[in-house]
């Protein structure tokens, strides 16, 4: 057999390359490539399949009563909404998130509910010490819990344990620190990460073990971030959240079992992750003092209506080339904000810094959030507030024309029980009936510049 010759492996995305490079082409990651071993499950390259014949696979119509898989609730609702309703029997599910950000916290307050509700349930660690475990799992109050501990890296002996066991679910913390000794790699490799993974989501399917996978995301390329299995697993959840901030959000960025992007929102306390029930609320913040630069988003998160507060300052600027910066929503979005305010209102920040940020920590991806956006800088720019009890959504096309957004009887519902009782939309955005909040329309984006007035020389 020939050697296996070395691979360059991107550690973050598991593009495959020739040689040696500082950046990925494929994800961008710079000093993420390292050397790898050729995989030992890919088999002899270039040799095709030979004259064997393989079995017959059966055919079935797209017809058929099949029952939805049977969910266990852990208790913890944001947990169980991120899932889509409770974890599902046989799935597979990838929690990934920055060190530190709380993921083997949210896990074992999961599990111990998994475990109370009468799921057998394991939790492996190979992170930490049981003394560690236990000591925590006391500080969150639920050490009554049964539970059952296993400290392990070999992925042989937690297959051979959860095959003995053979408990509902089972829970890995971390998939990096898993060793696989049939791959020669190191542990935290991509050849590792992948050959384990598939070993244990391939064990977890044959025995109907809903399975939980613990991968931290990684900036350097020292270890693989679990974007490498994001594809083998049924459901992808990404924990977030600002450093600083106690706010944290369980994002669901694919789901083979309910929606995607579908969020849990919890706050970091000295007890553990506490739910938040009402998110708009939290985002909002105090709202007391309203000073000028600031706009009320009326946001879709997943499938829940949420109100964040879209803050922004317009300064003038002592670079030659002024700064644009955005903390939580999309850079690419604001500078074509920007540059229709620009060309189609004759709005120009070309010797302003910009700077625009999200309240509490949420990433807003929505391009209903333009209005809000636009709103925030005109706001800020005339040094003028945004009406206390108006809140906004609409996306800007290139045309400076607003674009209706969906959901929206979902935005104004959560806007009026929150007190609002103005909505900016766009045209033909349709009032809710029996609604009590009065709907504002703009028919384009220059409609809401002369809202706040233009200054002398910009009329
Ligand atoms: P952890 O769950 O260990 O993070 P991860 O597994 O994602 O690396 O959480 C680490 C942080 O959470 C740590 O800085 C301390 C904080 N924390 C609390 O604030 N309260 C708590 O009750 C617990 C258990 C942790
Ligand atoms: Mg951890």
């Amino acid at each position: 057999m020939a050697k296996a010759s070395a691979r360059y492996v991107c550690q973050s995305c598991g593009a495959v390359f020739p040689r040696w490079a500082g950046r990925c082409d494929a994800c961008g990651g710079w000093n993420t490539i390292a050397e790898e071993a050729g995989l030992s499950t890919a088999g002899p390259e270039g040799k095709s399949l030979g004259a064997k014949k393989g079995r017959k696979t059966a055919l079935l119509p797209l017809a058929g009563e099949e029952a939805a898989p049977p969910r266990l609730s852990s208790g913890v609702g944001e947990f169980d909404r991120a899932l889509g309703g409770g974890l599902a029997q046989g799935s597979a599910v990838l929690l990934g998130g920055d060190p530190g950000i709380g993921k083997s916290t949210l896990m074992l307050q999961a599990m111990a509910g998994w475990a109370r509700n009468g799921a057998k349930t394991i939790y492996v660690s190979g992170e930490e010490a049981a003394a560690q475990i236990r000591m925590r799992a006391a500080r969150l109050g639920v050490a009554d819990s049964p539970l059952m501990l296993a400290t392990e890296t070999n992925l042989r002996d937690i297959l051979t344990t959860l095959d003995a066991e053979k408990p509902a679910v089972a829970a890995i913390d971390s998939i990096q620190t898993l060793w696989a000794d049939h791959v020669e790699s190191a542990p935290g490799s991509v050849a590792q990460l992948r050959a384990a993974v598939h070993e244990l989501v391939s064990f977890a399917k044959r025995r109907e073990v809903a399975l939980l996978l613990v991968g931290h995301v990684t900036k350097e390329g020292q270890i693989a971030g679990p974007r490498v299995v994001e594809h083998m697993v049924d459901t992808v959840l990404y924990f977030e959240g600002e450093r600083g901030h106690q706010f944290r959000i369980l994002r669901a960025v694919k789901n083979r079992f309910g929606p995607a992007d579908e969020i849990g929102v919890f706050e970091m306390t000295g007890a553990g992750l506490s739910e938040v029930r009402n998110p708009s609320a939290l985002f909002l913040g105090d709202r007391e003092k309203r000073a000028p630069g600031a706009a009320v988003f009326a946001g879709i998160e997943g499938t829940r209506p949420v109100l964040v507060e879209i803050q922004a300052l317009v300064a003038p600027s002592s670079l030659g080339t002024p700064r644009r910066a955005a903390v939580g929503c999309d850079s690419a979005r604001l500078a074509m904000i920007l540059a229709v305010l620009e060309a189609r209102c004759g709005v120009s920040f070309g010797a302003q810094d910009i700077y625009v940020a999200v309240s509490g920590g949420l990433k807003v991806t929505e391009p209903a959030a333009d209005l809000a956006i636009a709103a925030a800088l005109l706001s800020s720019w005339r040094d003028k507030s945004t009406p206390a009890e108006a809140a906004f959504f609409g996306e800007v096309s290139l045309s400076g024309a607003l674009r209706p957004a969906p959901q929206a009887d979902a935005r104004i519902k959560e806007a009026e029980k929150l007190g609002f009782t103005r909505i900016l939309a766009p045209d033909k955005t349709k009032p809710l009936a029996g609604g009590t909040a009065r709907l504002d329309l703009l028919e384009t984006l220059d409609d809401l510049v002369n809202r706040f007035g233009r200054p002398p020389g910009h009329e």
